[in-house]
């Protein structure tokens, strides 16, 4: 062995535990020092006119494609970043004017919504929650990270993680559901799986929390619309996936289209510039959303142009996505003095250290022989699978109507998303192909025996009169031993700008399944939607129904695997489903009034003509086996007030099937100086349990799970009596109590 060679061999072992010991790099502090010093050398050569123009966003063509105005504009230092323009191609193309052809050499960054996947599409972000398993989020998102970077893309307008307690608003379908620490889990979760440890890391990207905020509170659900939040609110319910995501390293933060207790969220300094940026200690850059800073015009918060850049500015958004005000009015506004040199400079640095935390000045291309293979690889397709698997629902299952034999001799496909490859990719499916997707008609076909009849017809669209198709799908039923219904949305009126008044399934669907199930034939209906859907009648009267969502590129293949039994399905629902649309809002986690519902006492709070209770509470979900949720038990009956609390229970599977279960914790603080909601989610686990086995969970709360934020918006822990509820929904609970003293 040549000494060299020695050398190498006799370090290694000190080299792996150097790297082992060192601390995780991490893009919040990844070379502070040196990235402030180039910052502060840059921003000395840079003019005004090159100071806006990094803060500066514009769109692409619809294509991918860059528009003819866009080099022009990066070689004279006047763009900063765009959206929608994506391909390794494209980006290099761009990314060479910049580095070649600019005085400063600042590389642009390429940005672009990859919300629920690039090219291999995962179930839309509400499914995933429904798996209760955030580890899942992460490796969605990881790999929409891989196949993105693989473009030129830098950066992803992703998550989104506004709570919604609305489902007439169709942006539902991109977060969490309705509740903060499901929410702040997810979010966490995203950020890690988009960014890693260190996002300069090839194959990892930016992520960009958005829309900060509360603009899921939308009167009505209506998009766009004003939301009026108190403080407390805002900081208890709005808040926490931002501050889970802030403290998670997230890059970029977007701010919203929304009026926010008299003050566009894209105007608003007490959450861009003194929550955000002073208590959260946050250190990237806030981009507008599309337009949102022109829009403070319509809002009536600025009287022109000038004025709302000024707003803006000002409250502290430092990107403007797509309007051109910054770039316009800066000047003016500086000469007149209405804005200070030192906040575009702050601007300009928080957007510059991004960059170069992304390590962009270095890698400002992408290797343009590495996209074709790293998209819709098989492995992300089977992850894809896995996750539409774990995203899935079953809500009702009489009888034990599913899951069905492969060697059944006859069955039924039918409904409008029986076959419908572009449905299942929801909205904002990224650069996913309907094309690539697998439809549920073919994955049942792959999945059965080759002796079984499979006959598919479709029977009405989603939209319209029609019922044209009804007989033929009568017929289909008739000579089955089996009926599968597939029925939903479709992708268009999901997603943004897509409220809804009615939550009814739309179309001739509802009549479609009433005429499948008169014909006595077992009947299954599968739910492909990306909000919850007033479903009373199918609930009521169709033994088995599943919430399969819209589950991405290989929704059909997972579908299978559910209805079949290769999958036994684990998914809790993540947001209340209402009766009827007029109980909406309705939420768990709500006050409890003076009045609290009472059946045989009309003064209560409550409506005449419909119970008060939903049709399935938040954290509902069957399975295909049984379990039992005992022996809750504390590790002290009385804490102080900064004591942690654990908390434990047995889990057991008494069915015949392995299965998962979601053992959900939550808490109530019984009186206190504000009122408290009646329940409150502060811990959950996903568990996979053998026929017969036992689990024992345990589960610890703390005081940031004990306290709120008090009447002089102070995060507080009060003594007095709390309870603790453990269960398998937010309604199904055993309960005990204790004291904080
Ligand atoms: C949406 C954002 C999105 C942006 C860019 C806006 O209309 O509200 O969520 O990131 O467009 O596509």
């Amino acid at each position: 062995m040549d000494l060299i060679k020695f050398i190498r061999l006799a370090l290694l072992p000190v080299v792996v535990f150097i790297f082992l010991i060192a601390p995780a790099p991490s893009s919040r502090s990844q070379r502070p020092k040196n990235v402030e010093r180039e910052i502060d050398a840059l921003m000395a050569k840079m003019t005004l006119e090159e100071k806006l123009g990094q803060l500066q966003q514009l769109d692409g063509e619809g294509n991918g494609t860059f528009r003819p105005e866009h080099p022009d504009l990066i070689r004279k230092g006047l763009l900063g970043s765009t959206l929608n323009v994506r391909g390794a191609k494209n980006t290099n193309q761009l990314q060479h004017v910049a580095m070649d052809e600019s005085r400063l050499k600042i590389p642009v960054l390429f940005g672009f919504d990859v919300i629920h996947g690039y090219r291999t599409i995962f179930p839309i972000p509400l499914a995933e929650a429904s798996s209760w398993d955030p580890a899942l989020a992460e490796q969605s998102t990881s790999i929409a990270a891989r196949e993105t970077y693989s473009t030129g893309l830098r950066w992803t307008f992703a998550p989104m993680l506004d709570i919604a307690r609305d489902p007439r608003w169709g942006r539902i379908t991109e977060g969490a559901g309705e509740d903060p620490y499901l929410g702040a889990a997810f979010a966490r979760a995203r950020v890690r799986g988009f960014q890693g440890s260190d996002y300069s890391a090839p194959n990892k990207i930016l992520a960009c929390a958005k829309h900060w905020v509360a603009y899921g509170a939308a009167e009505g659900g209506r998009d766009y619309n004003t939301t009026e939040v108190s403080e407390n609110t805002l900081r208890e319910v709005y808040f926490p996936p931002f501050k889970a995501a802030v403290d998670a390293g997230v890059g970029t933060v977007m701010s919203a289209f929304n009026d926010l207790n008299g003050v566009p969220t894209s105007a608003n300094p007490f959450t861009l510039t003194k929550v955000l940026r002073g208590e959260w200690k946050f250190e990237g850059f806030v981009v507008s959303d599309y337009t949102s800073v022109k829009e403070l015009i319509n809002h009536g918060l600025a009287a022109d142009d000038k004025d709302a850049a000024r707003a803006a500015l000002n409250a502290g958004v430092d990107m403007e996505m797509v309007s051109r005000l910054f770039n316009q009015q800066g000047p003016a506004l500086l000469r007149e003095g209405q804005l200070t040199q030192a906040t575009i400079d702050e601007a300009v640095r928080r957007i510059l250290r991004i960059k170069f935390r992304l390590g962009l000045f270095e890698h400002p291309y992408v290797d343009e022989t590495l996209e074709s293979g790293a998209l819709l690889t098989s492995e992300n397709r089977a992850a894809a699978r896995a996750i539409a698997n774990r995203s899935m629902v079953l809500l009702k299952n009489d009888r034990e109507t599913l899951p069905l034999s492969k060697a059944v001799h006859s069955i039924a496909v039918i409904g409008p998303l029986a076959d419908d490859k572009r449905a299942p990719l929801g909205w904002w499916a990224g650069d996913g192909k309907p094309a690539d997707t697998v439809t549920p008609l073919a994955g049942i076909k792959l999945k059965v025996s080759p002796e079984t009849k499979v006959s598919y017809a479709k029977g009405c669209e989603t939209q319209g009169d029609s019922t044209a198709g009804f007989a033929e799908a009568l017929a289909a039923a008739r000579n089955s031993d089996v009926a599968l219904v597939f029925v939903g949305e479709p992708a268009e009126t999901v997603g943004e700008a897509a409220s809804k008044s009615s939550l009814d399934l739309s179309g001739r669907q509802m009549d479609l399944i009433k005429e499948i199930h008169a014909t006595g034939k077992p009947t299954v209906v599968v739910l492909m939607n990306g909000r919850p859907l007033t479903i009373g009648w199918v609930a009521e009267n169709v033994p088995a129904v599943l919430e399969a969502w819209m589950g991405g590129t290989e929704s059909g293949n997972a579908v299978a695997d559910v209805l079949f039994g290769d999958v036994n399905p684990g998914g809790k629902l993540p947001v209340t489903w209402p009766r009827t649309v007029g109980q909406v809002p309705i939420y768990y986690n709500h006050m409890n009034t003076g009045r609290p519902p009472e059946a045989t006492n009309r003064y209560t709070s409550k409506y005449l003509d419909v119970p008060w209770t939903p049709q399935f509470p938040f954290g509902y979900g069957l399975s295909y086996t049984q379990f039992k949720i005992t022996n809750l038990q504390l590790s002290a009956q009385r804490i102080r007030t900064s004591g942690n609390l654990t908390v434990t229970v047995d889990v057991e599977n008494v069915g015949k099937r392995p299965g998962d279960e979601v053992v959900q914790l939550y808490i109530r603080d019984l009186a206190a100086s504000m009122t408290r909601p009646v329940k409150e989610l502060k811990g959950f686990q996903r568990v996979t349990l053998q026929p017969g086995e036992k689990k024992h969970l345990e589960f610890v709360l703390r005081p940031e799970h004990l306290g709120f934020w008090n009447r002089e918006m102070r995060f507080v822990v009060e003594p007095g009596e709390f309870r603790v509820m453990v269960g398998s929904n937010s309604e199904d609970l055993i309960e005990t109590k204790f004291a904080v003293e």
